[in-house]
């Protein structure tokens, strides 16, 4: 029978010396799942690693007066330590700067211009160094990036480039018969919605005005764009355009890169054209993960607004931390990160329910048989609830954990585990030990707690690597057979007549109050780094400023689609007396007969510009948030047009 393999990977990281929580979650997914399916009996791949080259990291060398290579080695040296810290079970660490991945991509990347893939041309536009990202003037409104708002550069230089747009058509067609190659499906929606509709334009794969990266074999002025360097490391690492490419032939298409959500463009469009380009198969699936945030806006190392996992693994132990990233956030949302949802959910969890668990089955057995475990004597119903739950929930979360719902996953296996709970307060065994002729009863709870303990070690085993061993070692588990995953589909395994030793408490209970005001101390929100305040000072507008502004009231009187452009849609809006002609990129969000009728919010005295050759007078507002969502900015009330907004 042939193997069943599983291939997984994180993005490779910017080399960072200041890795986050968030960082951290990508990885700690990615490890659970690969964990979970080397339990299932796969041969797992498991791959993370660090993107190296790039403008960014030269500049951030040189500041320090280090070569780039100097500088990155000594920042790996400290990510390795702290995926290792977290238990990150990592087969492979790809670096970009790895001899075997620079020779690949360089014939890869020759590969693709002997064949007319990449050809030679000329950039002019937007860059965005930091993302390392290049923007058209409609994606980086006033030049500022839109995936981290700071300034973009106007950069002009000889460059090759990918003929993306050729592969538009099959793209699209591949998307829509593969509907779950991008998950969660809100992304594949935006990945149509914003990318694909608007058609793609040939992607700047070289540059010049800089030295940190892959130089292109054929042509040494010119070093490989940093995305087409760092796409290809999930086919480098398994050793693909190398001498030996026997385990890119194992293990390739992967079966799910992990990615967050801001770079699933790269992952769900570029890299799939560059792979079709190249002929190989496609991964089998992009699942983009949402975001840690912090008061709503995204932890990340520009905003200063980042948590040390250190810190935290130091406090509650790796595992507790574990647990809180994948149990607090549904898989593919955004969730808040406070310093109290972290130490509730420890509390609550771990302590009360899981810790409390093993501390009173373990107790009562030392107590009321000199801890050894009885036999199980004869079934009562509600032991059958219990064995029957037990049952249930290995399925429930095989399922979800198929679909990467580790949150759902914890939570099914939470509702045992209360239930277990439940279950010695509805037994009450303090008062059946006082009843001789009970004692078989209250033998048969004793092995039904320590049973289903046994089974619950092994479900949380993906998500906390530590856990198990301790839960194991108080049961004295030492059959290897009974920590398979395969023994949880069977109530009954365990050995009779064990000792039980009675250990530590897994979870000590925290108290919250106390807690929260330490971990305030350590854990601050920053908000005010020196640089910071100058910034927001700088963006400050006196009321003048804004009085300059002529935002007025306007009712949408005729609307139409402006022809030729899947964007533009031009109005006729009364403002007062006056007609002006506005044109607007919204036809995405709203069709001619949606806006007719409309009061809008218009700004008035705007140098009128020409789109597409068509006279636009001002400006209509719109709000628009990070998902793609774009909401036009009205009045609440009925008022005439040309009241003036202020
Ligand atoms: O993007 N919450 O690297 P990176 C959740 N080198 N995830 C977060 C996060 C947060 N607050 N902040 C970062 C890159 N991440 C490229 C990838 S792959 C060929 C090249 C996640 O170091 C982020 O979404 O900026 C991404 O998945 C990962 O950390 C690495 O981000
Ligand atoms: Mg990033």
């Amino acid at each position: 029978m042939q193997e069943k393999t599983f291939y997984i990977t994180t993005p490779i990281y910017y080399p960072n010396d200041k890795l986050h929580i968030g960082h951290s979650y990508t990885t700690v997914a990615a490890d659970t799942m690969a964990r979970y399916k080397k339990l299932r009996g796969y041969d797992v791949k498991f791959l993370t690693g660090t993107d190296e080259h790039g403008q960014k990291i030269e500049r951030t060398a040189k500041s320090k007066g280090l070569e780039p290579k100097e500088y990155v080695d000594g920042i790996i040296k400290w990510i390795k330590e702290l995926w290792s810290t977290m238990d990150i079970d990592y087969d492979i660490f790809l670096r970009t700067t790895d001899e075997k991945h620079v020779s690949a991509v360089q014939k890869i990347f020759k590969k693709l211009y002997d064949q007319g893939d990449i050809y030679k041309g000329y950039y002019e536009g937007l860059y965005c160094s930091p993302c390392e990202t290049f923007f058209t003037e409609r994606q980086a409104q006033n030049h500022k990036c839109p995936d981290c708002g700071r300034d973009v550069e106007s950069i002009k230089e000889e460059a090759y480039f990918f003929k993306l747009s050729k592969y538009q058509k099959r793209l699209e067609e591949y998307i829509e018969n593969n509907p779950n190659f991008i998950m969660p499906k809100t992304r594949q929606k935006e990945m149509i919605n914003n990318f694909l509709k608007p058609g793609l334009e040939d992607l700047c794969v070289s540059r010049t005005s800089f030295k940190w990266g892959i130089p292109v074999t054929f042509d040494p002025d010119h070093i490989v764009y940093v995305w087409l360097d760092a796409l290809t490391n999930y086919i480098t690492a398994l050793g693909a355009y190398s001498d030996d490419d026997t385990e890119y032939k194992k293990f390739w298409p992967a079966d799910v890169h992990l990615v967050g959500k801001e770079i699933v463009r790269f992952h769900a469009i570029i890299w799939p054209a560059i792979l079709m380009a190249l002929g190989e198969p496609l991964p089998k699936q992009i699942y983009g993960h949402g975001w840690l945030v912090i008061n709503g806006s995204k932890m990340s190392k520009s905003k200063g607004n980042v948590v040390n996992p250190i810190v935290l693994i130091n406090r509650y132990g790796v595992d507790s931390v574990r647990y809180f990233l994948l149990r607090e956030v549904p898989f593919g949302q955004d969730g808040n990160f406070t310093n109290e949802s972290l130490i509730s959910r420890i509390n609550s969890d771990l302590a009360n329910d899981l810790g409390n668990l093993v501390s009173r089955t373990v107790g009562m057995i030392d107590k009321y048989f000199d801890g050894i475990l009885p036999e199980k004597q004869k079934s009562l119903s509600i032991d059958k609830e219990i064995e029957d739950l037990s049952i249930k929930t290995v399925i429930n979360v095989e399922n979800y954990m198929e679909q990467m719902f580790f949150s759902d996953a914890l939570s099914e296996i939470w509702n045992f585990i209360k239930r277990c709970n439940k279950y010695i307060d509805e037994t009450t065994p303090w008062i059946l030990a006082k009843d001789e002729s009970k004692k078989e009863e209250l033998a048969n709870i004793m092995y039904i707690l320590s049973e289903s303990l046994r089974i619950i070690s092994i479900l949380i085993e993906p998500f906390m690597p530590n856990t198990p061993k301790h839960i194991r070692e108080q049961l004295n588990i030492k059959d290897e057979n009974l920590n398979l995953w395969e023994s949880t589909k069977k109530f009954g395994l365990l050995d009779r007549k064990v000792k039980i030793t009675k250990g530590e408490i897994i979870f000590p209970r925290i108290d919250i109050k106390k807690e929260i005001e330490e971990l305030d101390k350590l854990i601050k929100i920053p908000t005010t780094k020196e640089e910071e305040k100058e910034e927001v000072k700088n963006e400050l507008i006196s009321i003048d400023d804004f009085d300059k502004i002529n935002l007025k009231v306007g009712k949408v009187i005729e609307c139409e689609k402006v022809e030729g452009s899947d964007k533009l849609l031009k109005s006729k809006i009364k403002v007062n007396n006056e007609i002006k002609q506005i044109v607007s990129g919204i036809y995405k969000y709203y069709s001619p007969q949606d806006m007719i009728g409309k009061n809008v919010i218009v700004v008035t005295n705007l140098k009128p510009v020409k789109l597409r050759g068509i006279l636009s007078e001002g400006m209509i507002l719109a709000a628009s948030d990070e998902n793609g969502n774009l909401s036009l900015c009205t009045v609440d009330k009925d008022i005439i047009d040309g009241s003036v907004v202020k």
